[in-house]
């Protein structure tokens, strides 16, 4: 299904930390790292005005702000076209120490804005989902993508986007492609090996930045053609290794976990939980982290089985069951359902003053 394996040449890995980064910036609540907003300085600083500068899931908008600096320091008259629902939603990861509980459904616009400050000179707001995109502003050379995690959203983008990229010029910046509960975005990406080559990797991040070497048609990224369900195991593991060429020494077990996920998705979890246990042979540091990160989100009732493993080379297999428990417990369900709900009357409400 996939062209032969193609040779790249990736132009810089790093933490993009310059002498130019820019100084006494604001404060933002921050879901991508330093280095990765730094790359994105790097990136908009540099960018030649051929085309626009998009970014899709600015969340707060400490990636913007760095964007935005970029655009400033450029000197080029462009500003960065910023795409989100900007509404709250609960158990999507987000709540923090930082910005404490949210309600959702309620909108973080204003937040965004007092965040950015006179850096809102150099951004356009546009406020909906990701299907609502419709862009008629013709060529785009930089695209910042940290709202399409899964095929729907990617493909969705990529169709979106795909007739507005500069061949030899447009960047496309995938943030999470090295997070591994994302592995929808190296998996449909590996579907454009022909037109797109990796040419940035931050490093500590997981952020690739992949030119375009031509257009692709929308047949290529239609949601049939990316559909996570037709691949096998042979081909996720061909995949997985071409992409980890690109990737440091150190994030590869890391990577290879999205290998996992995506076996165990296709229903081949036997295998998975084969894989996984060779990964935990490593006794990787980076992986063993992750996995602890990790299993105090919602994946852990996704992927029991996996978790269930990590758990058990842990000697902690009691710790899985109270943990999955609770997060599989009623209770923990009815609450989520309130705070949502609180989160639709509140909006309703506000609709009518
Ligand atoms: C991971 S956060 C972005 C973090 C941010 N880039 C940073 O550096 O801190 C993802 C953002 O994408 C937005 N998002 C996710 N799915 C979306 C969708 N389908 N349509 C529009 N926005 C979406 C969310 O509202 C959220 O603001």
């Amino acid at each position: 299904m996939n062209s032969a394996q193609p040779c790249w040449h990736v132009e810089r890995s790093g933490n993009f930390d310059d002498a130019d980064t820019p100084q006494n910036m604001p404060t933002i609540p921050a879901l991508s790292g330093e280095a990765e907003r730094r790359y994105y300085y790097w990136l908009a600083r540099r960018f030649s005005g051929k085309g626009a500068i998009v970014e899709i899931g600015p969340w707060l908008g400490a990636s913007t702000a760095y964007i935005a600096a970029g655009i400033r320091d450029s000197g080029l008259p462009a500003k960065v076209d910023v795409f989100d629902r900007f509404l709250w939603r609960v158990g999507a990861g987000w709540e923090s120490k930082e910005v404490g509980t949210r309600i959702s459904g309620e909108s973080f616009l204003d937040e965004f804005k007092a965040n950015l400050g006179a850096l809102m000179d150099f951004v356009d707001v546009h406020q909906g989902g990701i299907n609502k995109i419709l862009w008629e502003r013709g060529p785009v050379e930089l695209l910042f993508l940290d709202a399409p995690k899964r095929t729907p959203e990617i493909s969705r983008v990529l169709t979106t986007f795909g007739s507005s990229m500069i061949p030899g010029q447009s960047v496309m910046v995938w943030q999470d492609f090295v997070h591994f509960p994302s592995y929808a975005i190296p998996a449909s990406l590996s579907r454009l090996w022909d037109v797109i080559e990796p040419v940035h990797v931050v490093v500590p991040g997981s952020t690739v930045g992949l030119k375009v070497k031509q257009q692709w048609s929308n047949t290529q990224v239609s949601e049939e053609a990316l559909d996570l369900h037709q691949w096998t195991p042979d081909e996720i593991d061909s995949v997985w290794e071409q992409w980890m060429s690109i990737l440091p020494e150190k994030y590869r077990p890391l990577f290879r976990c999205g290998s996992v996920m995506f076996l165990h998705d296709i229903g081949k979890t036997q295998l998975a939980r084969e894989r996984l246990q060779g990964l935990f042979d490593l006794d990787d540091r980076i992986v063993n982290k992750k996995w602890e990160h990790l299993a105090k989100s919602s994946l852990l009732t996704r992927y029991p089985i996996l978790f269930q493993e990590f758990y058990r080379r842990q000697g902690r297999l009691e710790e899985f069951y109270r943990r999955y428990n609770v997060e599989n417990s009623l209770t923990k369900r009815i609450k989520r359902g309130i705070r949502h709900r609180i989160g639709q009357l509140s909006q309703a409400l506000k609709g009518r003053t």
